[in-house]
């Protein structure tokens, strides 16, 4: 007995393994993620800490792991910029071999060498590790990344000389070994090795802040070239500046400054007439003083400390037009300084320190408005000539003959050091900043949250005023602008403290502020560093080329911390060796193969939903789908012209949309996914089902879809008169007055209340903004792109608890901070819209919010509610019947808290009420084009849901066409 008990535990046991043994191997082969690229995901999770708590689980795809992104399967980017990161850098990532994007910059943590293999990372084209400890060589296996555009590995602790092969990287766009410890001469190639002579792609060679030796080689530059930014400074080059750079005729800016080099300005320098930024500072250049009369758009000139002979004052200089800012202390100059120069009319800075100039200094009575500082420290100026209106210009005279024998009285200014520090903080935006907790920083909308900090720094500006408001202002718009066109979640940004530092690089705090919340997840300040790592972001021209440098984020809400383990392994392991409990270990090991056999199953179904329909015995029998056909690959090609750009209608991040004609003549508008944006099939799938199932006039229904071939496409009816956005900002032609507003608000209302309230199950849209709604023939507004919409299921009837997305300026503030979706929060877009409706602008434009500018501009004892200047030009000038009810109405629908906002219904009545009011026929449903109102249901296609659509049209008649 005891015996046969043994036997049998001991058989139990092996069958326990072999499940558990195939159990695995499902999880491997099956799992949403490519298994290997889930094993590299794992080994890098196990050697760095401080990964993302969400790191758990066998499907970073599926799950959405934080800094992993994907195609299909596949892992194709990991951003991780600014988290704490901290360990080496694995040589396992060589196996994701459909990598392309690595950015794990600002992370102090990572250190030690890249590895070798890093080279098998073939489909690699962004490896950014800026402001990392990397350290070691940079590996010779590079020069096999051949598709690379961007190699940012500045400011770590690289050592070694730069890698030949690098000159292999024939898609090489931006270069950047900046700020490391690299030593030897710039590799140029010899017909056996390559070297950087061979990047006639690269606009960028940024190798500042190393310890390059050598001569920069004559070989290196060639006219076949297309640098922009040549950066060399700050290392111990030697030698003549080689005259080929003269061939370079794309170059902008040229800092070979901070070297060694020695001999003469090339004359060939005359031919860069692209060229605004030269620095040849801080060298031993001698012969005659340059002549650089050909380079003519020079804004920033800086030739300081070179040992050029004597000479008086070139006369070149005093008709640069372009200069900003003249640097030439301790060039040997001698003789009178020419009035002439202080009226370039853009010239803000003179340095014309350690000289012989001598005579009088005379700034001229018509010298530049720019004019802020013209510093002759230690010259032999003996007279000064004060002009009226100079007050503003800070002229430095020190240890000149002019203050060394000052006779009695006060010393005047100009014999007193200026105090030159800029103390600029972006303003608060017309708010009272109240006081914050000690670790959050209040923001420019006075909102207290933990900001991402981190330094901005531009290596070679245009300007060097640094009290000019104005030029700040321009560089913070254009980052709002940047983040909000990558749909960043950001609400502020702030700049603060501008310097020089002693590179004569310009260094800016920068401060950016989360939006909706308080602080940022990890996928947000990743997104925010990448924009500024990856130079996504490009500043207005004035500030050249630029860094980040961002800080460490630690203001993180952790659900967890640290990378957790799964519970499950372990958990076997301890039942075994526990021996007793046999049966407990059975359960587990039946619920885990069970679970493995589902998950193995939903994995198939999620590579092709439809592989177990048979839509060739049974036509449109497919079971969840109703009134949506099939459509193969083939057909579609031959409705679209092959796809051909002329049947392109428009684009987006999901792909591409297109024109199609059916044989019948009917229009269609087919959406073709990317690859980067398709869908897991049983997404597409579930988004099939949902849109198939509804049908209302006022929402954009669907006709088809295609799934074959590897392609995800969606065919819609073709809508023609483009969206509500196009038409307000009058891109589409059409007029769009007061009352034909009115009418596409209804018709919009209508439609939104129907996915609301009558769709089974009802929907939440998540992205309502005036882009989404169509304009058919009729100027019928319909509801379109339900690219995220949700379904809502009896048990989740109050909300659905979701990651946040939707398009900023319509997102609802309450969603964003809860996470929590409901109906409310589709009313709240819809409120958005009807104010673009009212006024024409976009939801954030020019920075301003138009829920606050209108909120601002509001003053109900006024006629048109004091709103004439934010109305729409376009309809201002007629009688707004019913606007103040209107504005009311929008007003109510962004009511912070989602509670007091009106439903969908209440909304369509209201605005029926207000047509009325406004004598209109809330029924008569839109004009046409030519100008005439027409029925509602006239023509309009007959359907099994009509009625539905019909009877929530309301209760009003149907009306006659009656003229406009
Ligand atoms: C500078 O060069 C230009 C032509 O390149 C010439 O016309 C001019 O005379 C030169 N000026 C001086 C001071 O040598
Ligand atoms: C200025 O210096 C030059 C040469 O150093 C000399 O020839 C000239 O006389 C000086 N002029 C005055 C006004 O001191
Ligand atoms: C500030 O800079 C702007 C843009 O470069 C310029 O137009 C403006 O004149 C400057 N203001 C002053 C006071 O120099
Ligand atoms: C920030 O400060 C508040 C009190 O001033 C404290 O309650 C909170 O824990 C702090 N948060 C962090 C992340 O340091």
């Amino acid at each position: 007995m005891g015996s046969t008990a043994t036997i049998t535990a001991g058989h139990r046991i092996s069958v326990l393994l072999l499940l558990a043994f195939f159990a695995a191997l499902i999880s491997i082969t099956q799992a949403a993620t490519n298994g290997g690229d889930l094993s590299v995901l794992n080994s890098l999770k196990d050697v760095w800490s401080n990964t993302p708590p969400n790191w758990v689980g066998g499907d970073p795809c599926g799950d959405n792991w934080d800094g992993i992104g994907c195609n299909g399967n596949r892992v194709t980017s990991i951003t991780l910029s600014s988290t704490g990161l901290s360990g080496q850098l694995s040589g396992d990532i060589a196996s994701l071999s459909e990598l392309q994007i690595l950015d794990l910059s600002y992370n102090k943590g990572l250190r030690g060498n890249l590895p070798q293999s890093i080279g098998n990372l073939r489909k690699l084209t962004n490896l950014i590790l800026v402001g990392c400890r990397f350290s070691g060589p940079i590996p010779d296996s590079i020069g096999s990344l051949s598709r690379i555009n961007t190699l940012s590995l500045n400011s770590n602790g690289f050592t070694g000389t730069i890698p030949p092969s690098i000159g292999n990287l024939a898609s090489l766009y931006w270069l950047d070994l900046a700020d490391n410890q690299l030593e030897g001469s710039i590799p140029i190639s010899d017909g056996v090795t390559p070297g950087l002579d061979l990047l006639v792609n690269t606009k960028h060679f940024h190798f500042g802040k190393n310890q390059l030796t050598g001569s920069i080689p004559t070989k290196l530059f060639n006219s076949s070239m297309t640098l922009l930014h040549v950066l060399f400074d700050g290392n111990k080059l030697t030698g003549n500046i080689p005259p080929t750079l003269g061939q370079v005729s794309s170059l902008e800016v040229l800092r070979l400054d901070r070297n060694s080099l020695t001999g003469t300005v090339p004359r060939s320098f005359n031919n860069l007439a692209s060229l605004t930024e030269l620095s040849l500072s801080n060298n031993n250049l001698n012969g005659p003083f340059p002549n650089l009369t050909g380079t003519g758009v020079i804004t920033t000139l800086d030739l300081s400390n070179n040992s050029f002979s004597s000479s008086n004052f070139p006369s070149w200089l005093s008709s640069m037009e372009s200069l900003t800012t003249l640097m030439l202390e301790n060039t040997q100059l001698q003789g009178p300084v020419p009035t002439g120069l202080f009226s370039l009319p853009n010239i803000q800075t003179v340095n014309l320190a350690r000289n012989d100039l001598n005579g009088t200094l005379d700034i001229g009575p018509s010298h530049s408005s720019q004019l802020q500082l013209v510093d002759m420290q230690s010259n032999f100026i003996s007279n000064y000539r004060q002009r009226p209106g100079a007050n503003e210009v800070a002229i430095v005279l020190l240890r000149n003959p002019v203050c060394d024998e000052t006779p009695n009285g006060p010393t005047p200014s100009y014999c007193i050091p200026p105090d030159r520090s800029s103390k600029y903080t972006t303003p608060p935006n017309n708010c009272v900043p109240g006081n914050c907790p000690s670790n959050k920083t209040a923001s420019p909308n006075c909102a207290c949250a933990f900001a991402y900090t981190g330094l901005l720094v531009f290596r070679a500006p245009s300007f060097s005023d640094l009290g000019n408001a104005t030029i700040f202002t321009a560089l913070q718009k254009s980052l709002m602008d940047s983040f909000r066109s990558n749909q960043l979640p950001v609400d502020a940004v702030q700049l603060s403290n501008p310097r020089k530092d002693s590179s004569e690089y310009l260094d800016i705090d920068l401060k950016v502020f989360p939006y909706g919340q308080d602080y940022f997840n990890r996928s947000g300040v990743s997104r925010i560093a990448f924009a500024l790592s990856n130079q996504t972001f490009k500043p207005p021209g004035m500030f050249g080329p630029f860094f980040f440098l961002g800080d460490e984020y630690t203001h993180f809400d952790e659900g967890g911390s640290g990378s957790k383990k799964s519970a499950s392994t372990g958990l076997i392991i301890g039942a075994a060796v526990g021996g007793t409990v046999l049966v407990l270990l059975v359960i587990l090991a039946a619920v885990y193969a069970y679970g493995q056999k589902k998950k193995a199953r939903k994995a198939a179904e999620q590579s092709h939903p439809f592989a177990h329909w048979d839509a060739t015995e049974n036509t449109g029998g497919f079971p969840q789908l109703k009134g949506a056909r099939c459509f193969s690959f083939d057909e579609l090609k031959k409705y679209t012209n092959s796809f051909s750009d002329a049947n392109a209608i428009g684009s987006g991040g999901y792909g591409k949309v297109y024109r199609g004609v059916l044989p019948t003549g009917q229009l269609l508008a087919i959406k073709r996914a990317q690859r980067e944006s398709m869908q897991g099939g049983l997404e597409f799938k579930t988004e099939i089902e949902l849109l198939s199932r509804v049908h209302h006039k006022n929402v954009v229904s669907l006709v088809g879809f295609c799934f074959e071939q590897g392609e995800q496409m969606l065919i819609y009816e073709y809508v023609p008169n483009g969206t509500l956005s196009d038409a307000l900002s009058g891109k589409s032609g059409i007029s769009m007055e007061w009352t034909r507003r009115l009418k596409v608000a209804i018709g919009a209302a209508r439609g939104l209340a129907y996915l609301h309230e009558l769709a089974d199950p009802p929907i939440i849209h998540r992205d309502i903004k005036s882009a989404n709604i169509l304009l058919d023939d009729r100027l019928i507004a319909k509801v379109a792109d339900f690219g995220l919409s949700k379904p809502m299921s009896d048990s989740e009837k109050d909300h659905i608890t979701t990651q946040v997305k939707g398009t900023m300026g319509y997102l609802d503030p309450e969603y964003y901070m809860t996470q929590q979706l409901t109906e409310k929060s589709d009313v709240y877009s819809f409120g958005v819209v009807l104010l673009e409706i009212v006024t024409g602008r976009r939801p954030i434009e020019r920075g301003k919010y138009i829920v606050r500018e209108i909120k601002m501009a509001m003053d109900k004892t006024k006629s048109l509610y004091n709103l004439q200047t934010v109305i729409d030009p376009a309809i201002c000038n007629e009688s707004l019947k019913g606007l103040d009810k209107f504005v009311d109405l929008a007003l109510s629908c962004v009511h912070e808290s989602g509670a007091e906002r009106p439903s969908m219904g209440d909304v369509v009545k209201e605005i029926e009420f207000i047509l009325q009011q406004a004598g209109l026929n809330p029924n008569a449903d839109s004009v046409n084009t030519s100008g005439f109102y027409e029925e509602a249901e006239k023509g309009s296609p007959q359907h099994p849901y009509s009625k539905e659509s019909f009877e929530y049209s309301g209760a009003f008649p149907p009306s006659k066409v009656e003229p406009q």
